[in-house]
Protein backbone atom coordinates (compact mmCIF):
# COMPACT_ATOMS: atom_id res chain seq x y z
CA UNK A 1 0.00 0.00 0.00
CA UNK A 2 1.71 3.23 -0.99
CA UNK A 3 0.12 5.07 1.45
CA UNK A 4 2.13 3.26 3.98
CA UNK A 5 5.30 3.24 2.28
CA UNK A 6 8.08 3.77 4.77
CA UNK A 7 11.58 5.21 4.15
CA UNK A 8 13.67 3.30 6.24
CA UNK A 9 15.78 4.61 9.10
CA UNK A 10 18.84 3.02 7.35
CA UNK A 11 17.98 5.02 4.41
CA UNK A 12 17.04 8.60 5.79
CA UNK A 13 20.55 8.19 7.48
CA UNK A 14 22.25 7.00 3.82
CA UNK A 15 20.17 10.06 2.34
CA UNK A 16 22.55 12.44 4.48
CA UNK A 17 25.67 11.47 3.90
CA UNK A 18 25.23 11.75 0.27
CA UNK A 19 27.63 14.43 -0.98
CA UNK A 20 25.63 16.08 -2.96
CA UNK A 21 23.24 16.82 0.07
CA UNK A 22 25.24 16.53 2.81
CA UNK A 23 25.17 19.61 5.36
CA UNK A 24 28.23 20.64 7.46
CA UNK A 25 28.68 18.53 11.02
CA UNK A 26 29.41 21.56 13.32
CA UNK A 27 26.68 21.76 16.48
CA UNK A 28 27.53 20.38 19.65
CA UNK A 29 25.51 20.21 22.91
CA UNK A 30 25.87 23.56 24.04
CA UNK A 31 25.12 25.34 20.40
CA UNK A 32 21.85 22.95 19.92
CA UNK A 33 21.40 24.82 23.89
CA UNK A 34 21.57 27.71 22.47
CA UNK A 35 19.22 27.16 19.42
CA UNK A 36 16.88 26.01 21.43
CA UNK A 37 16.92 28.73 23.84
CA UNK A 38 17.17 31.25 20.90
CA UNK A 39 14.10 29.41 19.17
CA UNK A 40 11.97 29.43 22.26
CA UNK A 41 12.40 32.54 24.16
CA UNK A 42 10.08 35.03 21.54
CA UNK A 43 6.85 36.30 21.02
CA UNK A 44 5.19 34.42 23.29
CA UNK A 45 7.03 35.29 26.54
CA UNK A 46 7.49 39.83 24.82
CA UNK A 47 3.87 39.62 23.74
CA UNK A 48 1.36 37.32 23.97
CA UNK A 49 1.84 36.61 27.69
CA UNK A 50 0.24 40.23 27.95
CA UNK A 51 -2.93 39.65 25.85
CA UNK A 52 -3.41 36.40 27.63
CA UNK A 53 -3.40 37.34 30.89
CA UNK A 54 -5.62 40.73 30.21
CA UNK A 55 -8.36 38.72 28.33
CA UNK A 56 -8.02 34.86 29.26
CA UNK A 57 -6.34 34.18 32.37
CA UNK A 58 -5.72 37.45 34.61
CA UNK A 59 -2.47 36.31 37.10
CA UNK A 60 -3.37 33.15 36.63
CA UNK A 61 -1.44 33.42 33.47
CA UNK A 62 1.33 31.50 35.83
CA UNK A 63 -0.72 28.77 35.78
CA UNK A 64 -1.37 28.74 32.13
CA UNK A 65 2.34 28.38 31.06
CA UNK A 66 2.50 25.43 33.81
CA UNK A 67 0.06 23.59 31.71
CA UNK A 68 1.52 24.71 28.77
CA UNK A 69 4.48 23.57 29.64
CA UNK A 70 3.96 19.90 31.20
CA UNK A 71 2.59 18.91 27.55
CA UNK A 72 5.41 20.05 26.04
CA UNK A 73 7.30 18.38 28.28
CA UNK A 74 5.87 14.87 27.78
CA UNK A 75 6.05 15.93 24.04
CA UNK A 76 9.48 16.70 24.65
CA UNK A 77 10.34 14.07 25.60
CA UNK A 78 9.08 11.93 22.61
CA UNK A 79 11.12 14.16 20.46
CA UNK A 80 14.01 13.58 22.25
CA UNK A 81 13.99 9.77 21.81
CA UNK A 82 12.64 9.86 17.81
CA UNK A 83 15.75 12.75 17.16
CA UNK A 84 18.31 9.86 18.98
CA UNK A 85 17.39 7.25 16.62
CA UNK A 86 16.75 9.10 13.11
CA UNK A 87 19.06 12.12 13.39
CA UNK A 88 19.24 13.57 9.82
CA UNK A 89 17.81 16.83 8.74
CA UNK A 90 13.66 17.53 8.55
CA UNK A 91 12.63 17.09 12.26
CA UNK A 92 9.16 14.99 13.09
CA UNK A 93 9.24 14.84 9.54
CA UNK A 94 11.89 12.71 8.69
CA UNK A 95 11.17 10.54 12.08
CA UNK A 96 7.47 10.00 10.90
CA UNK A 97 8.87 8.95 7.55
CA UNK A 98 10.77 6.09 8.98
CA UNK A 99 7.99 4.78 11.52
CA UNK A 100 4.59 6.06 10.18
CA UNK A 101 4.78 5.61 6.46
CA UNK A 102 5.03 8.18 3.55
CA UNK A 103 1.20 9.58 4.26
CA UNK A 104 1.74 10.38 7.59
CA UNK A 105 4.75 11.74 7.15
CA UNK A 106 3.61 13.95 3.98
CA UNK A 107 0.87 15.45 6.91
CA UNK A 108 3.16 16.00 9.08
CA UNK A 109 5.62 18.35 7.32
CA UNK A 110 2.66 19.92 5.77
CA UNK A 111 1.71 20.68 9.22
CA UNK A 112 5.40 21.99 10.43
CA UNK A 113 5.69 24.48 7.20
CA UNK A 114 2.32 25.60 8.95
CA UNK A 115 4.42 25.86 12.42
CA UNK A 116 7.27 27.38 11.00
CA UNK A 117 6.26 30.16 7.99
CA UNK A 118 3.57 31.20 10.08
CA UNK A 119 5.61 30.75 13.17
CA UNK A 120 8.20 33.28 11.99
CA UNK A 121 5.54 35.30 10.49
CA UNK A 122 4.74 36.01 14.10
CA UNK A 123 7.59 36.42 15.74
CA UNK A 124 8.27 39.18 13.11
CA UNK A 125 5.10 41.03 13.77
CA UNK A 126 6.06 41.07 17.34
CA UNK A 127 9.68 42.19 16.29
CA UNK A 128 8.34 44.94 14.56
CA UNK A 129 5.78 46.04 17.62
CA UNK A 130 8.91 46.27 19.72
CA UNK A 131 10.92 48.03 16.88
CA UNK A 132 8.31 50.55 16.77
CA UNK A 133 7.98 50.78 20.38
CA UNK A 134 11.58 51.42 20.67
CA UNK A 135 11.35 54.26 17.88
CA UNK A 136 8.65 56.05 19.39
CA UNK A 137 10.79 56.14 23.20
CA UNK A 138 13.37 58.02 21.00
CA UNK A 139 11.05 60.46 19.53
CA UNK A 140 11.00 58.47 15.85
CA UNK A 141 7.08 57.58 15.53
CA UNK A 142 6.64 56.12 12.15
CA UNK A 143 2.66 56.19 10.89
CA UNK A 144 0.35 53.66 11.97
CA UNK A 145 -0.59 52.70 8.52
CA UNK A 146 2.44 51.16 7.42
CA UNK A 147 3.49 49.31 11.01
CA UNK A 148 0.78 47.13 11.42
CA UNK A 149 -1.20 44.57 9.31
CA UNK A 150 -5.19 45.68 7.98
CA UNK A 151 -6.94 43.46 10.91
CA UNK A 152 -4.83 45.62 13.27
CA UNK A 153 -5.60 48.62 12.78
CA UNK A 154 -2.86 49.97 9.97
CA UNK A 155 -2.65 48.45 6.28
CA UNK A 156 0.68 46.89 5.74
CA UNK A 157 3.58 46.13 8.60
CA UNK A 158 6.67 46.92 6.96
CA UNK A 159 9.34 46.75 9.55
CA UNK A 160 7.46 43.13 10.13
CA UNK A 161 8.41 42.56 6.28
CA UNK A 162 12.09 44.15 6.56
CA UNK A 163 13.39 42.14 9.71
CA UNK A 164 12.43 38.47 7.81
CA UNK A 165 13.99 39.29 4.37
CA UNK A 166 17.51 40.68 5.92
CA UNK A 167 17.17 37.20 7.99
CA UNK A 168 16.94 35.58 5.07
CA UNK A 169 20.00 36.50 3.99
CA UNK A 170 21.72 35.89 6.88
CA UNK A 171 20.11 31.85 6.78
CA UNK A 172 21.84 31.62 2.72
CA UNK A 173 25.36 32.57 3.89
CA UNK A 174 25.22 29.82 6.47
CA UNK A 175 24.35 28.13 9.77
CA UNK A 176 27.88 28.78 11.10
CA UNK A 177 27.17 32.35 10.99
CA UNK A 178 24.03 31.92 12.25
CA UNK A 179 24.68 29.62 15.12
CA UNK A 180 27.68 32.13 16.09
CA UNK A 181 25.42 35.23 15.89
CA UNK A 182 22.65 33.38 17.58
CA UNK A 183 24.68 32.26 20.58
CA UNK A 184 25.56 36.30 21.18
CA UNK A 185 22.18 37.32 20.67
CA UNK A 186 20.79 34.77 23.30
CA UNK A 187 23.08 36.11 26.16
CA UNK A 188 21.68 39.30 25.25
CA UNK A 189 17.97 37.60 25.46
CA UNK A 190 18.76 36.10 28.71
CA UNK A 191 20.26 38.92 30.61
CA UNK A 192 17.45 41.12 29.28
CA UNK A 193 14.02 37.92 30.65
CA UNK A 194 16.52 38.02 34.11
CA UNK A 195 17.28 41.81 34.59
CA UNK A 196 13.09 41.94 34.24
CA UNK A 197 12.38 39.55 36.61
CA UNK A 198 15.13 40.33 39.45
CA UNK A 199 14.64 44.39 38.67
CA UNK A 200 11.11 43.96 38.22
CA UNK A 201 10.34 42.06 41.32
CA UNK A 202 11.20 44.74 43.58
CA UNK A 203 7.93 46.71 42.10
CA UNK A 204 5.44 44.31 42.57
CA UNK A 205 2.26 44.50 44.47
CA UNK A 206 0.42 41.65 45.89
CA UNK A 207 -2.45 43.57 45.60
CA UNK A 208 -2.41 42.94 42.02
CA UNK A 209 -2.23 39.27 42.22
CA UNK A 210 -5.97 39.66 43.62
CA UNK A 211 -7.97 37.87 42.00
CA UNK A 212 -5.43 35.54 41.04
CA UNK A 213 -7.91 33.59 38.92
CA UNK A 214 -10.36 36.18 37.91
CA UNK A 215 -14.21 34.83 38.07
CA UNK A 216 -15.39 33.39 34.59
CA UNK A 217 -17.62 36.28 32.19
CA UNK A 218 -20.37 35.78 29.98
CA UNK A 219 -19.22 36.30 26.25
CA UNK A 220 -20.12 40.45 24.89
CA UNK A 221 -22.83 39.61 22.53
CA UNK A 222 -21.42 39.37 19.03
CA UNK A 223 -18.04 39.76 20.06
CA UNK A 224 -15.32 37.81 21.19
CA UNK A 225 -16.34 34.61 22.78
CA UNK A 226 -19.57 33.73 20.68
CA UNK A 227 -19.68 31.59 17.69
CA UNK A 228 -16.26 30.51 15.90
CA UNK A 229 -14.73 33.58 18.15
CA UNK A 230 -14.46 31.00 21.06
CA UNK A 231 -12.44 28.22 21.71
CA UNK A 232 -13.98 24.99 19.62
CA UNK A 233 -14.25 23.47 23.15
CA UNK A 234 -16.10 26.26 24.70
CA UNK A 235 -18.64 26.48 21.30
CA UNK A 236 -19.16 22.20 21.61
CA UNK A 237 -20.05 22.62 25.12
CA UNK A 238 -21.46 25.82 25.30
CA UNK A 239 -18.89 26.75 28.50
CA UNK A 240 -18.35 30.35 26.29
CA UNK A 241 -17.29 33.84 28.03
CA UNK A 242 -13.19 34.30 29.67
CA UNK A 243 -11.06 34.22 32.54
CA UNK A 244 -12.01 31.55 35.17
CA UNK A 245 -10.80 27.90 35.07
CA UNK A 246 -11.27 27.54 31.44
CA UNK A 247 -9.98 30.84 30.99
CA UNK A 248 -6.35 29.22 32.41
CA UNK A 249 -6.82 26.62 29.27
CA UNK A 250 -7.76 28.98 26.85
CA UNK A 251 -4.56 31.31 27.95
CA UNK A 252 -2.78 27.89 27.91
CA UNK A 253 -3.66 27.52 24.20
CA UNK A 254 -2.31 30.59 23.23
CA UNK A 255 0.77 30.94 25.45
CA UNK A 256 1.69 27.73 24.21
CA UNK A 257 3.29 29.79 21.72
CA UNK A 258 5.86 31.13 23.96
CA UNK A 259 7.17 27.35 24.49
CA UNK A 260 7.37 26.59 20.48
CA UNK A 261 11.13 25.82 19.94
CA UNK A 262 12.57 23.40 21.46
CA UNK A 263 10.92 20.83 18.53
CA UNK A 264 13.19 22.91 16.11
CA UNK A 265 15.97 21.58 18.08
CA UNK A 266 15.85 18.09 16.58
CA UNK A 267 15.65 19.68 13.48
CA UNK A 268 19.55 20.16 13.37
CA UNK A 269 20.56 16.70 14.24
CA UNK A 270 21.87 16.44 10.51
CA UNK A 271 24.73 19.30 11.67
CA UNK A 272 25.26 17.93 15.12
CA UNK A 273 28.13 16.25 15.94
CA UNK A 274 27.25 13.68 18.05
CA UNK A 275 23.35 13.36 17.90
CA UNK A 276 22.40 10.71 19.91
CA UNK A 277 23.80 11.87 23.38
CA UNK A 278 23.50 15.78 22.59
CA UNK A 279 20.09 15.78 21.16
CA UNK A 280 18.20 15.12 24.19
CA UNK A 281 20.91 17.48 26.22
CA UNK A 282 19.22 20.31 23.77
CA UNK A 283 15.67 19.69 23.70
CA UNK A 284 14.76 19.06 27.24
CA UNK A 285 17.63 21.23 29.09
CA UNK A 286 15.97 24.60 26.73
CA UNK A 287 12.86 23.51 27.51
CA UNK A 288 13.22 23.41 31.44
CA UNK A 289 15.62 26.25 31.09
CA UNK A 290 12.86 28.69 29.70
CA UNK A 291 9.58 26.80 31.81
CA UNK A 292 10.68 28.31 35.05
CA UNK A 293 11.62 31.59 33.16
CA UNK A 294 8.06 32.34 32.12
CA UNK A 295 6.83 31.72 35.33
CA UNK A 296 8.73 33.91 37.03
CA UNK A 297 7.81 36.85 33.73
CA UNK A 298 4.45 36.24 34.05
CA UNK A 299 4.37 36.59 38.15
CA UNK A 300 6.26 39.62 37.97
CA UNK A 301 4.52 41.13 34.97
CA UNK A 302 0.56 40.57 36.41
CA UNK A 303 2.23 41.93 39.81
CA UNK A 304 3.57 45.26 38.61
CA UNK A 305 0.60 46.07 36.07
CA UNK A 306 -2.91 44.97 37.18
CA UNK A 307 -3.88 42.72 34.14
CA UNK A 308 -6.60 44.36 32.72
CA UNK A 309 -3.99 47.22 31.49
CA UNK A 310 -1.37 43.98 29.71
CA UNK A 311 -3.53 44.17 26.71
CA UNK A 312 -0.42 46.14 24.80
CA UNK A 313 1.73 45.35 22.00
CA UNK A 314 5.00 45.30 24.59
CA UNK A 315 3.89 44.53 27.77
CA UNK A 316 7.26 43.84 29.22
CA UNK A 317 7.60 47.70 28.38
CA UNK A 318 4.00 48.49 29.27
CA UNK A 319 5.04 47.10 32.51
CA UNK A 320 8.58 49.04 33.18
CA UNK A 321 6.83 52.20 31.83
CA UNK A 322 4.38 51.71 34.71
CA UNK A 323 7.11 51.68 37.23
CA UNK A 324 8.28 55.22 35.56
CA UNK A 325 11.55 53.72 34.37
CA UNK A 326 12.66 54.44 31.03
CA UNK A 327 15.90 53.80 30.93
CA UNK A 328 14.28 49.77 31.82
CA UNK A 329 12.15 50.21 28.88
CA UNK A 330 14.29 50.78 26.43
CA UNK A 331 16.68 48.25 27.90
CA UNK A 332 13.99 45.70 27.62
CA UNK A 333 13.13 47.36 24.34
CA UNK A 334 16.57 46.36 22.85
CA UNK A 335 16.78 43.13 24.47
CA UNK A 336 13.19 42.39 23.11
CA UNK A 337 14.27 42.70 19.45
CA UNK A 338 17.67 41.14 19.48
CA UNK A 339 16.02 38.05 20.74
CA UNK A 340 13.18 38.06 18.70
CA UNK A 341 15.45 38.21 15.76
CA UNK A 342 17.01 35.22 16.94
CA UNK A 343 13.47 33.37 17.06
CA UNK A 344 12.63 34.54 13.61
CA UNK A 345 16.09 33.53 12.46
CA UNK A 346 15.58 29.73 13.38
CA UNK A 347 11.56 29.25 12.75
CA UNK A 348 13.10 29.50 8.65
CA UNK A 349 16.10 27.64 9.33
CA UNK A 350 13.68 25.16 10.66
CA UNK A 351 11.42 25.68 7.61
CA UNK A 352 14.62 25.35 5.31
CA UNK A 353 15.45 22.01 6.89
CA UNK A 354 12.32 20.59 6.81
CA UNK A 355 11.47 21.73 3.06
CA UNK A 356 15.34 20.78 2.21
CA UNK A 357 14.12 17.35 3.77
CA UNK A 358 11.10 16.88 1.80
CA UNK A 359 12.14 17.86 -1.47
CA UNK A 360 15.09 16.01 -1.19
CA UNK A 361 12.79 13.24 -0.91
CA UNK A 362 10.71 14.18 -4.36
CA UNK A 363 7.11 15.05 -1.83
CA UNK A 364 7.96 18.56 -3.11
CA UNK A 365 10.10 19.81 -5.98
CA UNK A 366 13.78 18.48 -5.90
CA UNK A 367 14.43 21.69 -7.06
CA UNK A 368 14.01 23.47 -3.98
CA UNK A 369 16.77 21.18 -2.45
CA UNK A 370 20.10 22.12 -4.58
CA UNK A 371 22.64 23.05 -1.87
CA UNK A 372 24.73 26.47 -2.39
CA UNK A 373 27.81 25.11 -3.84
CA UNK A 374 30.02 27.80 -1.67
CA UNK A 375 27.94 28.21 1.12
CA UNK A 376 26.51 24.83 1.63
CA UNK A 377 23.19 25.74 2.52
CA UNK A 378 19.95 24.87 1.24
CA UNK A 379 19.41 28.51 -0.76
CA UNK A 380 16.71 27.86 -2.66
CA UNK A 381 13.83 26.67 -0.41
CA UNK A 382 15.20 29.78 2.21
CA UNK A 383 14.93 32.49 -0.45
CA UNK A 384 11.43 31.50 -1.16
CA UNK A 385 10.55 30.37 2.65
CA UNK A 386 11.76 34.24 3.15
CA UNK A 387 9.43 35.36 0.89
CA UNK A 388 6.20 34.09 1.85
CA UNK A 389 7.29 34.90 5.87
CA UNK A 390 7.73 38.24 4.54
CA UNK A 391 4.55 38.72 3.03
CA UNK A 392 2.33 37.04 5.69
CA UNK A 393 3.93 38.81 8.24
CA UNK A 394 3.19 42.37 6.29
CA UNK A 395 -0.79 41.47 5.96
CA UNK A 396 -1.94 39.52 9.02
CA UNK A 397 -2.90 40.37 13.05
CA UNK A 398 -0.56 38.46 15.19
CA UNK A 399 -3.31 36.72 17.49
CA UNK A 400 -4.51 34.85 14.43
CA UNK A 401 -0.73 34.27 13.54
CA UNK A 402 -0.18 32.90 17.17
CA UNK A 403 -3.00 30.47 16.76
CA UNK A 404 -2.63 29.15 13.74
CA UNK A 405 1.13 28.15 14.46
CA UNK A 406 0.01 26.71 17.81
CA UNK A 407 -2.50 24.46 16.28
CA UNK A 408 -0.23 23.33 13.74
CA UNK A 409 2.67 22.31 16.24
CA UNK A 410 0.28 20.72 18.85
CA UNK A 411 -0.54 18.57 15.94
CA UNK A 412 3.08 17.72 14.85
CA UNK A 413 3.32 17.06 18.45
CA UNK A 414 0.20 14.51 18.31
CA UNK A 415 1.97 12.77 15.58
CA UNK A 416 5.20 12.54 16.89
CA UNK A 417 3.82 11.03 20.21
CA UNK A 418 2.12 8.50 18.53
CA UNK A 419 5.51 7.81 16.02
CA UNK A 420 6.96 6.76 19.36
CA UNK A 421 4.67 4.00 20.18
CA UNK A 422 4.76 3.13 16.79
CA UNK A 423 8.35 2.59 16.35
CA UNK A 424 8.99 1.07 19.97
CA UNK A 425 6.49 -1.89 17.85
CA UNK A 426 8.02 -1.23 14.66
CA UNK A 427 11.72 -1.17 15.43
CA UNK A 428 12.67 -2.54 18.30
CA UNK A 429 16.01 -3.68 17.33
CA UNK A 430 16.91 0.79 16.86
CA UNK A 431 19.81 1.80 18.73
CA UNK A 432 17.90 4.44 21.21
CA UNK A 433 20.93 6.58 22.70
CA UNK A 434 17.14 8.23 25.02
CA UNK A 435 14.46 6.19 25.68
CA UNK A 436 11.01 8.00 26.45
CA UNK A 437 10.20 6.27 30.20
CA UNK A 438 6.86 4.84 31.49
CA UNK A 439 6.32 4.06 27.71
CA UNK A 440 2.95 3.80 26.77
CA UNK A 441 1.99 6.11 29.37
CA UNK A 442 4.11 9.17 28.48
CA UNK A 443 3.40 8.88 24.84
CA UNK A 444 -0.44 8.72 25.63
CA UNK A 445 -0.61 11.49 27.97
CA UNK A 446 1.42 14.00 25.71
CA UNK A 447 -1.10 12.93 22.63
CA UNK A 448 -4.03 13.83 24.90
CA UNK A 449 -2.44 16.79 26.58
CA UNK A 450 -1.67 18.13 23.07
CA UNK A 451 -5.11 17.46 21.56
CA UNK A 452 -6.72 19.19 24.78
CA UNK A 453 -4.95 21.86 24.02
CA UNK A 454 -5.86 22.05 20.11
CA UNK A 455 -9.34 21.96 21.22
CA UNK A 456 -8.86 25.02 23.62
CA UNK A 457 -7.96 27.12 20.20
CA UNK A 458 -10.80 29.69 18.40
CA UNK A 459 -13.11 28.28 16.15
CA UNK A 460 -11.32 29.93 13.58
CA UNK A 461 -8.40 28.49 13.90
CA UNK A 462 -9.84 25.07 13.39
CA UNK A 463 -11.64 26.42 9.71
CA UNK A 464 -7.92 27.56 8.88
CA UNK A 465 -6.01 24.94 9.82
CA UNK A 466 -8.93 22.68 7.73
CA UNK A 467 -8.14 24.07 5.14
CA UNK A 468 -4.45 24.84 4.97
CA UNK A 469 -4.20 20.40 5.81
CA UNK A 470 -6.46 19.59 2.77
CA UNK A 471 -4.59 21.87 0.19
CA UNK A 472 -1.73 20.05 1.62
CA UNK A 473 -3.74 16.24 0.85
CA UNK A 474 -4.68 17.64 -2.65
CA UNK A 475 -0.44 18.60 -3.54
CA UNK A 476 0.08 14.91 -1.84
CA UNK A 477 -2.58 13.38 -4.25
CA UNK A 478 -1.55 15.25 -7.20
CA UNK A 479 2.09 15.61 -7.23
CA UNK A 480 4.02 13.72 -3.99
CA UNK A 481 2.49 10.42 -4.35
CA UNK A 482 4.06 10.24 -7.59
CA UNK A 483 7.14 11.93 -7.65
CA UNK A 484 8.16 10.31 -4.34
CA UNK A 485 11.45 9.18 -4.64
CA UNK A 486 10.93 6.10 -2.33
CA UNK A 487 7.74 5.42 -4.54
CA UNK A 488 10.26 5.60 -7.70
CA UNK A 489 13.10 3.72 -6.45
CA UNK A 490 15.49 5.96 -7.49
CA UNK A 491 18.74 6.47 -5.65
CA UNK A 492 19.99 9.69 -4.04
CA UNK A 493 22.69 9.98 -6.56
CA UNK A 494 19.81 9.77 -9.61
CA UNK A 495 18.35 12.60 -7.76
CA UNK A 496 21.35 14.55 -7.41
CA UNK A 497 22.15 14.33 -11.19
CA UNK A 498 18.48 15.76 -12.20
CA UNK A 499 19.61 19.10 -10.47
N1 LIG B 1 8.52 30.27 21.24
C1 LIG B 1 8.78 31.23 20.26
C2 LIG B 1 8.27 32.57 20.65
O1 LIG B 1 7.72 32.73 21.70
C3 LIG B 1 8.28 30.80 18.93
O2 LIG B 1 8.41 33.49 19.93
Amino acid sequence: MTLMRVKSVEQSIRDAEAPEFRLRRVLRAVDLLGIGIGAIIGTGIFVLTGVAAATDAGPGIAISFVISGIACGLAALCYAEFASVVPVAGSAYTFSYASLGEFLAWIIGWDLILEFVIGASTVSVGWSQYFDHALSALGVHLPGALTAAPGAGGMVDIPAAVIALLLTVVLVVGIRLSSSVTNVIVAIKLAVVLFFIIFGAFFVSTANWVPFIPPHQPPAPGGTGTGLNQPLVDAIFGNSGSFGLSGLVAGAALVFFAYIGFDIVASGAEETRRPQRDMPIGILGSLAICSVLYVLVSLVMTGIVKYPGLNTAAPMATAFQAIGAPWAVGLVSIGAICGLTTVILILMLGQARVGFAMSRDGLLPTWFAKVHPRFRTPYRITVITGVVVAIIAALTPINVLAEMTNIGTLFAFVLVSAGVLVLRRARPDLPRAFRVPWVPVIPVLAVLACLYLMLNLEGWTWVRFGVWMVIGLLVYALYSRRNSRLGRGESIEQTAEEL
